[in-house]
């Protein structure tokens, strides 16, 4: 593969946690191998193959989206329709995109789930996360693992989405069907999954519930993650933060004790701006948990139910407007944290002495995964909601859009 280098870049954000400065002016930058080979001042910059100038233009690192569940068919845009009337998100509605999803052929499914895998990267996102979940048997889990894992860069296995309902139209034992979870269901999507989640919330799995599936995983050898604390207090946060979980995600309903919980872990918090939105929730604490010194992921939960969005771009200028975060502190959570939620950040695979190339952080030997903005600053992103900002898209050094 021949080198490229970068060169008229506007601002470069490197979303590096260790900078103290959040972009760099006058940079360039060499891609080589799929990886970023050399960053610096344009005065410095060496030879490559090929040149290429984007005219003034902010390059970040691409969207690092960790929490998206994208293996469904269907929609439910009446239930939609019913909640901007007033009726709130209950967990129930996963059951409908379960009938969806299982009425789907392979090949119908695997087509959705590629075309929502080019609408997030041509929206920006270079390294993405998705769920199975919708599937909840061991039939269907397994086959949604398989569809996901062939399209996407992680694959975390949702069996504990919700109990779903028998022949009788009422929902199976729950204790029973975690005993599924943990058992047949887990064994038949291990070979395409590498993490665990669970929906510890009411309507879905208590915390005992969620305890036992997580543990079993772990056993596995999955890494964990929760959705937790996104419709009450439902026990996820300290759950996560008991089990050493890579992230708890939602966290609109955390107590100060919560906070100071995932501050002084490792437990990244995940925050969902548009899921937020959509539902009409309380907004997840994204300042309140940076303030603490919590690590805040942003992700697009793009899925049927509370988030029919994989727009990254969205996300970020809905954290800056409505979550009060800074565009520093917002751009670093879409691509550091989203990362490091995943555990394929900068510090992580150094820390574990892997050979994988991190993602999310502009550095040399990272990936050389690049979103770059049609503006000079990634400002606009929040000062120009909704306008189509993204001009280029590279992953691991090919252009893939724009
Ligand atoms: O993260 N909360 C659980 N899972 C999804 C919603 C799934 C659905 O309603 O279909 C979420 O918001």
């Amino acid at each position: 593969m021949s080198s490229e280098l970068l060169v008229g870049i506007g601002e470069l954000w490197t979303a590096d946690p260790d900078e103290e400065r959040a972009f760099v002016p006058d940079a360039t930058l060499v891609v080589d191998d799929g990886r970023i080979a050399w960053l610096g001042p344009a005065a410095q910059a060496p030879e490559a193959d090929r040149r290429t100038d984007v005219e003034g233009r902010a390059v970040l690192p691409g969207w690092v989206d960790s929490h998206s569940h994208l293996v469904f068919a269907g929609d439910r845009a009446a239930e939609f329709a019913a909640r901007m009337a007033g009726q709130a998100y209950a967990a129930g509605g996963i059951g409908v995109t379960t009938a969806a999803t299982r009425e789907a052929s392979d090949e119908e499914l695997a087509a959705l789930v590629a075309g929502r895998v080019r609408d997030a990267t041509a929206g920006g996102t270079t390294y993405l996360e998705t769920k199975t979940g919708y599937g909840l048997n061991v039939e269907q889990e397994a086959r949604a693992a398989r569809l996901a894992a062939g399209l996407v860069d992680e694959v975390t296995y949702l069996g504990a989405h919700l109990v779903p309902t028998g022949p009788d139209g009422q929902p199976v034992d729950a204790d029973e069907y975690v005993d599924l979870v943990c058992g047949a269901m887990l064994q038949a999507v291990r070979p395409y999954v590498t993490w665990a989640d669970v929906f510890c919330e009411e309507g879905a799995f208590t915390p005992e519930q969620s305890r036992r599936v997580l543990q079993a995983c772990a056993e596995a050898g999955l890494g964990l993650r929760v959705h937790g604390n996104q419709l009450g207090h439902s026990g996820g946060v300290a759950l996560a933060v008991e089990l050493g979980a890579a992230s708890v995600d939602h966290v609109n309903y955390v107590t100060d004790t919560d906070i100071e919980a995932l501050a002084s872990s490792d437990t990244v918090a995940t925050i969902l701006p548009a899921c937020d939105l959509s539902t009409r929730a309380p907004l997840a604490p994204g300042r309140a948990l940076l303030d603490a010194g919590a690590t805040v992921a942003i992700a697009s939960n793009c899925n049927p139910g509370t988030s029919y969005t994989s727009s990254m771009n969205f996300c970020v200028a809905t954290a800056v407007l409505q979550m009060r975060l800074t565009v520093e502190e917002t751009v670093l959570a879409a691509t550091y944290g989203g990362a490091r939620a995943l555990r394929r950040d900068v510090r992580s695979v150094a820390a574990q002495g892997d050979d994988r190339t991190p993602v999310g952080t502009l550095a040399v030997g990272a990936r050389a995964d690049l979103h770059v903005l049609d503006a000079p600053s990634a400002t606009h992103l929040a000062y120009r909601p909704g306008m189509p900002l993204t001009w280029g898209v590279w992953r691991s050094g090919h252009r893939v859009a724009g």
